[in-house]
């Protein structure tokens, strides 16, 4: 059987990604903060009968002293974990984030520090036995930094240039890493904001993510068409950007 670990499994992502890899052959651990959220998650599954019940697990990416512990208790679980997506992010808007700095800091330790010290330990499993999947989920904010989200966008900066070595180191080992980059998407991080076209559904985000790990692919932009958007933005000269309101 396969298991497959999903680090802040109440996101609304992480929920749309359980529902489409949950099946008899596959062993589901949903680890995140709200353990009472995580088992509503688990019992709907198990009476749609998508397999074996998730085990739930309490975990917080900020607290990363006790990620040693995390780590190890999962493993006496399951043995061998041969799937790790991680969803947990932080977003705060940028003017909140600008004036209380606790909020800048919580979004870069959860999404940055949080994410690498978890990863490592996962990275450091996976390496040994030679197998295994990592899927981090960074975002397109990470790409530049804009005077809209830059406190948010640099921790997934981070992130994203985190995973590009680990990859890179993996590759001896045949442990794949793949960044996934979405745009907008209607989950509950993005409530508070006006919805308009470039926004896609959790579950287009979930099947892109899948489609991605199939083809082995590296870095995906979701949905596909931000990874033009992009490239437009990163190719706007610096002089000029600066004075963008973006
Ligand atoms: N929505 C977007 O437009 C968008 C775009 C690009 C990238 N992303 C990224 O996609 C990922 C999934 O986000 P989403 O859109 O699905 O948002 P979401 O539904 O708001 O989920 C975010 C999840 O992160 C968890 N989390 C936050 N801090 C945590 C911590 N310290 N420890 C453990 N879990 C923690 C939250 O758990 P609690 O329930 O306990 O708060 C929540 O379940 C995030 O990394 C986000 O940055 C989102």
């Amino acid at each position: 059987m396969k298991t497959v670990l999903i680090l802040g499994a109440n996101s609304g992502m992480a929920r749309a990604l359980a529902r489409l890899t949950a099946s008899p052959a596959v062993q589901l651990i949903l680890a995140g903060r709200n353990t009472k959220e995580m088992e509503k998650t688990a019992a709907d599954l198990e009476v749609r009968g998508h397999g074996p019940k998730p085990f739930i697990m309490a975990f917080d990416a900020q607290a990363t002293e006790t990620h040693e512990k995390f780590w190890s208790q999962v493993l006496a679980k399951v043995k061998v974990v041969d799937e790790v997506y991680l969803f947990f992010g932080q977003m705060h808007p940028q003017a909140e984030a600008q004036k209380d700095f606790h909020l800048a800091e919580e979004m870069l330790v959860t999404n940055y520090v949080g994410a690498v010290s978890i990863l490592e330990r996962v990275a450091a499993t996976m390496e040994e036995r030679k197998q295994g999947l990592i899927v981090g989920v960074s975002s397109v904010a990470g790409d530049r930094g804009r005077r809209s989200n830059y406190l948010y966008g640099s921790s997934k900066a981070g992130l994203s240039a985190f995973l590009s070595g680990l990859r890179s180191r993996l590759v001896p080992a045949g442990v794949h890493v793949l960044t996934v980059k979405p745009g907008f998407v209607d989950t509950p991080m993005t409530a508070g904001m006006k919805k308009g076209l470039l926004f896609a559904k959790p579950e287009t985000i979930a099947r892109g993510i899948l489609k991605a790990v199939k083809a082995k692919k590296d870095v995906v932009y979701l949905p596909f068409f931000w990874r033009w958007i992009m490239l437009v933005i990163i190719h706007i000269p610096e002089g000029m950007f600066k004075k963008t309101r973006l």
